[in-house]
């Protein structure tokens, strides 16, 4: 997968990429990730990137140009390799979709992906408009920049991709994978601080584990996140079993 990143801060980048599975991954080229500074590719001589926003208000705006201009230098690297009608153009704010495992998923089919990190007050809604083609948030809350944002996106992607984590049997079990959290996890020592494991991991007895996880998950998603078993996939006796722990 290539990844193109677009921001007025390059060097929030480079210590995120360079260590763990970024760094595996790159080093594999499983993902290359490309940095451009958007400031690059201005042409006046301070090196314009923003302005005050027309109709007056505090703060400023990121303007279009440079960003169109970074945007359509990427496109014409690519344009003899691949058609770029299938290239998700991804503004990171925080009017965008709400992202999510689902979504992680769906980015991870694409063999490329532009993200474009929103600033100060805003970025100039042209650039919404006729540049990006999706805009995704984090969250619920107001980040200064796009840049953290942008790596929680590329870091819930590139462990999807194939090789990356080395362990792909360990993705089905992820939390939000299942549409449950995950169930506990231990290893040794069996006793710790007068702690113990739960005995059936102990058991060797596989089928027994499978269910005492599969249960664990679900108990402890109707704990702690109660809507999302709302959407989950529940087997009839487990769905009885959360009525009933509702019910109590
Ligand atoms: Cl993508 N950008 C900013 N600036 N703040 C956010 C966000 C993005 N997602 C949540 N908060």
């Amino acid at each position: 997968m290539q990844i193109d990143i677009l921001t007025l801060f390059p060097q929030m980048f480079q210590s995120p990429l360079s260590a763990g599975i970024f760094k595996r991954a790159i080093e594999r080229q499983l993902v290359t990730v490309n940095i451009h500074n958007i400031r690059d590719y201005t042409h006046d001589k301070h090196r314009t990137v923003d302005d005050y926003p027309y109709g007056g208000g505090a703060g400023m705006v990121l303007k279009p140009g440079p960003i169109f201009e970074v945007v359509e230098s990427i496109k014409s690297d690519i344009s003899l390799k691949q058609g770029a009608d299938e290239l998700p153009i991804i503004l990171l704010t925080p009017q965008g979709r709400l992202f999510c495992q689902r979504i992680a998923l769906e980015l991870s089919k694409y063999s490329h992906l532009i993200l474009i990190c929103g600033h100060y007050e805003g970025v100039d809604e042209r650039v919404h408009e006729y540049l990006a083609t999706d805009e995704i948030s984090i969250g619920d809350y107001v980040l200064s920049g796009g840049e953290l944002a942008a790596m929680v996106v590329i870091d819930a992607v590139a462990r999807l991709l194939p090789g990356v984590l080395g362990s792909e049997a360990s993705l089905l079990d992820d939390s939000h994978t299942t549409g449950l959290l995950e169930y506990p996890q231990y290893t040794r020592p069996p006793v710790y601080r007068g702690w113990s494991v739960a005995e059936v991991l102990l058991s060797g007895n596989h089928a027994q584990i499978a269910k005492w996880r599969r249960e664990q998950a679900v108990l402890r998603t109707l704990k702690r996140r109660p809507e999302l078993l709302d959407k989950a996939r529940l087997s009839l006796a487990e769905r009885q079993l959360v009525d009933r722990l509702k019910q109590s």
